[in-house]
């Protein structure tokens, strides 16, 4: 194909399952019950419902309305919409940080495969040191790399293929399958001792929990979850077709993101609280020291339920975040691809090559590197801090006030309307949403998120 002939997401379906692929991720199924356990259960959800509606699909619609429109990747559609001025740094960001991003996350994505082939392998077995497990298995420098590696490689073998016949296949048959796996652990998870007392907890709110640590966890939370400001979500709407319905297609991934996150609270809390002595705020070791040791624990009169209830729950974390590293993946891929006039395979091969190397040194400094800090951190903190904690939140922002106060009104009419051909009844909510509330809001997680 050549550099100016760009592809398309080929159906309405595969247009929704790609985004929702790139937004159901780690962030759903590893970061949001851990959030969620540690700032106050159903309190943080209420908070977190409302952030999705009125910060993140406003965002998302911008997005999508920034990457159709230009028919560009992420970096170019700023300079095409917004020539001459120095709006395509907001574009060059989202690349930049969508390259960091992807070089952390792979690594917790390796840490996903590993207990994937640790489940299957039967290998957490009855007085397994879970704790000691981990440690080990992360401060152990060839399995991390190996495991970067290895899931480096599946992301590449699907970019390479492309959007339609990459991006749009994999989405199509890895969602229906990452949903019904998610659908049968929901159903195991009732049936269990603790399910009564992890719903209550996930669905009960007590209202005096919510802090204004809780408020912007939970904003940061649905920034993360949603794929916002990293150009993901633009790079993809500009393989949106014409005539694809921008706000219709936000509420889809929207409702699709949420549902899944609630879902995986409704899988790990029953869970956690069937088994006595341990707690729902375990943090970040929630999905891969605390849930191991309940499904022992709590399926030991039934092994084999335990051990199907564990290999499909990591296979899950394993689909969900090879969805997104693809959608990582694409923004620094199209950028290079169109930027520099390389074919997509040679840009798909640069990113892979430097991302898996980026990757092993942050898988490292949980072990051999550990000691290797700026500014106290170690390279993976750094990258997320970069990243997650500061690029996204500002460009989120910055896409905001360029939808809302920069673009022609008439330009942000037509895409939402399909050139008048839907009716958008709540469109003065939206810009009101994007001029006012998206800037702020974002404006004070960025903050918060600095002076931490
Ligand atoms: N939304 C993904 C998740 O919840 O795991 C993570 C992510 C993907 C963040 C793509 C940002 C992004 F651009």
């Amino acid at each position: 194909m050549s550099v100016n002939e760009r592809a398309n997401f080929g159906s309405k379906i595969g247009v929704i399952l790609a985004s929702a692929g790139s937004a159901v991720g780690l962030g759903n199924i590893w970061r949001f019950p851990s959030e969620l356990g540690s700032n106050g259960g159903a309190a943080f959800l209420l908070v977190y419902l409302l952030c999705i509606v009125f910060l993140g699909l406003p965002v998302m619609v911008s997005e999508f309305l920034i990457g159709r429109r230009s028919q560009a990747n992420t970096a170019s559609a700023y300079q095409k919409l917004a020539p001459g001025t120095k709006w395509h740094l907001v574009g060059l960001m989202g690349v930049f940080s969508a390259f960091l991003i992807l070089s952390y996350y792979v690594v917790v994505a390796g840490w996903t495969l590993e207990y994937t082939v640790a489940a299957a392998t039967n290998s957490f077995s009855q007085g397994t040191d879970y704790t000691g497990f981990f440690n080990d298995f992360v401060s152990n420098p060839w399995k991390s790399s190996l495991y970067v590696i290895l899931f480096m490689l599946l992301t590449h073998v699907v970019i390479i293929r492309g959007v339609t016949e990459g991006i749009e296949k994999f989405s199509k048959v890895m969602m229906p399958l990452l949903l019904f796996i998610i659908c049968v652990l929901v159903i195991c998870a009732f049936s269990m001792p603790g399910a009564s007392e992890g719903l209550n907890f996930l669905l009960k709110p007590d209202f005096s929990k919510i802090t204004t640590k809780v408020v912007l966890s939970a904003m940061g939370q649905a920034f993360f979850s949603m794929s916002l400001g990293m150009g993901c979500l633009c790079t993809y709407a500009s393989y949106f077709g014409r005539d694809t319905n921008l706000l219709r297609t936000a509420a889809s991934v929207g409702a699709i993101d949420t549902m899944v996150a609630v879902m995986a609270g409704i899988i790990i809390f029953p869970a956690v609280y069937s088994v006595p002595g341990l707690s729902v705020d375990a943090g970040p070791s929630l999905v891969f020291v605390t849930l191991p040791n309940v499904f022992n624990i709590a399926f030991h009169n039934a092994p084999v339920l335990g051990y199907i209830f564990s290999v499909m729950f990591y296979v899950l974390l394993v689909l969900a975040a090879l969805t997104s590293t693809i959608s990582l993946h694409e923004v620094v891929t199209a950028y290079i691809h169109e930027r520099f006039k390389l074919t997509r395979k040679a840009g798909a091969y640069i990113v892979t090559v430097s991302c898996t190397l980026l990757g092993i040194l942050c898988a490292l400094s949980f072990g051999v590197l550990k000691g290797a800090t700026l500014f106290d951190m170690n390279l993976f903190d750094l990258f997320d801090f970069v990243s997650a904690k500061f690029l996204m939140p500002l460009s989120g922002m910055l896409i905001a006030i360029f939808t809302g106060w920069y673009l022609e009104r008439k330009i942000v009419r037509d895409e939402v309307t399909n050139y008048g051909t839907i009716r958008m009844p709540l469109f003065k909510l939206y810009i009101f949403l994007l001029k006012y509330f998206a800037p702020i809001a974002i404006m004070t997680i960025f903050v918060n998120e600095l002076v931490k």
